[in-house]
């Protein structure tokens, strides 16, 4: 008997299905998920390659409801693994950039570059220079300092830049306070009240040409609302803007679109409805005739991924009881970072009726912060078993680091029943090798 587990995108909205129970074994597509530990080792990411490429495809089929021209940028800063942007371009996706290594690593996949836009409040001259020799579509100019700069850099090379200014609408996005940003209190985009003065100021720039607009309201959004009200800001801005004689190719709707993380009934259940976004999406900047940019990362890689780890141990404390993985806070932040909740289930499906008792589920690090869930209920653990923590595709691997000197979790993808190791783990050797040691303490 087959259990659907976690379908990457919004499970709701028909996408493919990531992670199964075939026979009681948890399966990432075709492939059991006790052989890939035991090839890759654990703790160990696992990306559902073709689930996220279906995704996409659905994601891509549902927005052209917006009945425009529509392009998706797919946010590298959710999955930067090249192989994940590849599965992407191969679709005739772009991608959102928001540094160099990022801009790099769309380039290394196959992403043209005439697909690619660069957001970010603190992009460098040095990678102005080199996104304006790449020729990339379009720069997201976040402040009218940063419009001089780029002026200035792009006279430098003899180039003209193609701008879009990301205005910041002053709309709560609902969503954590960590990664909203369209407040006016958020350091992100041009206030709108800005806008005319970076008109003028643009005006005056010969090397920048103002293409569009862009607006990016915040991450794991779960209400259509915020963005129908930053869409709005972001409509009549535009309108002026037509009517004052400026030359408009497209618009920029941000990315966002939120995930279920739980199933369903679970708190972290709450998901997107993306036909409530395209309405929203018509009923703003849809009578504008332009097309339209988009920019999700999440939605397409989230629900495609997960963390496999193994139990180590199994404490019976006197309040609670842990259950000590083999995986932690360094290799997925979200929860201590965000409170974020992630599911979590055993590899081998729990027998019928098995009783659920609350645990504690932490990792090895030094800190209490280090802890993926807390009095959540699973199914009887030992020393040994395997686990999954799941919709850990965005923002896991990536925000990953090496703290106790632990080393980085490998990466497989599968599509189908194939299965690849995408990133090996690196051995201690190569790690301590980074480090010098000054003359002075030689010998
Ligand atoms: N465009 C811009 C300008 C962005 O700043 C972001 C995300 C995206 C697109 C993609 O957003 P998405 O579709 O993935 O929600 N580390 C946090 C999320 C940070 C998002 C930052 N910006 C987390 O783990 O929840």
């Amino acid at each position: 008997m087959t259990e659907i587990l976690a379908k990457s995108g919004n499970a709701a909205q028909g996408d493919a299905t990531a992670f199964a129970y075939r026979g009681g074994l948890l399966h990432a597509e075709g492939v059991p998920l006790d052989r890939i530990a035991e090839q890759a080792g654990t703790p160990c990411f696992v990306y559902a390659g073709g689930a996220m490429q279906a995704t996409y495809r659905a994601l891509e089929a549902a927005l052209a409801g917006c009945g425009l021209p529509t392009s998706i940028c797919y946010a590298v800063k959710a999955n930067p693994h090249v192989a994940v942007i590849r599965g992407f371009a191969a679709l005739g996706a772009g991608a959102d950039v928001v540094s160099e290594g990022e801009l790099r690593r769309a380039l290394a996949a196959g992403v043209p570059p005439q697909r690619i836009v660069f957001a970010g409040v603190g992009k460098t001259a040095e990678e102005m220079a080199f996104a304006l020799e790449t020729g990339i579509r379009q720069f997201n100019a976040e402040s009218l300092e940063e419009l001089k700069l780029l002026d200035a850099v792009a006279a430098r090379l003899g180039r003209v830049a193609p701008v879009a200014l990301r205005v910041n609408p002053d709309v709560d996005a609902r969503t954590h306070a960590k990664i909203s940003t369209g407040l006016a209190g958020n350091k992100f985009g041009i206030d709108l009240e800005q806008v005319p003065e970076a008109l003028a100021l643009l005006r005056g720039l010969p090397n920048l040409r103002l293409d569009g607009l862009a607006v990016h309201i915040g991450s794991q959004l779960v209400h259509a609302e915020p963005y129908e009200a930053a869409f709005a800001r972001l409509a009549e801005l535009a309108r002026s803007l037509i009517d004052q004689g400026w030359e408009l190719r497209h618009l920029d709707l941000g990315g966002g679109m939120g995930i279920p993380y739980g199933p369903a009934g679970a708190e972290g259940a709450a998901t997107l409805s993306l036909e409530a976004y395209v309405a929203a999406v018509r009923r703003t900047v849809g009578g504008l005739g332009l097309p339209l940019v988009f920019e999700p990362g999440r939605y397409l890689v989230g629900n495609a991924g997960l963390l496999l780890a193994r139990v180590l141990y199994v404490k019976q404390g006197r309040a609670k009881r842990f259950v000590i993985l083999d995986a932690a806070m360094n290799d997925l932040i979200r929860p201590a970072l965000y409170d974020a909740w992630h599911e979590i289930v055993p590899v081998r499906q729990a027998a019928a009726g098995a009783p659920a008792e609350p645990a504690d589920v932490v990792g090895p690090i030094c800190e209490s912060g280090d802890s993926f869930a807390q009095d959540r209920p699973l199914p009887p653990l030992a020393p040994g078993d395997l686990i999954a923590i799941l919709s850990t595709g965005a923002y896991g691997a990536t925000m990953s680091s090496t703290y106790n000197s632990r080393l980085p979790a490998p990466e497989v993808m599968v599509r189908g029943g194939d299965s690849a190791l995408i990133r090996a783990r690196p051995d201690h050797a190569a790690l301590i090798a980074q480090d010098r040691v000054p003359a002075w303490l030689e010998g």
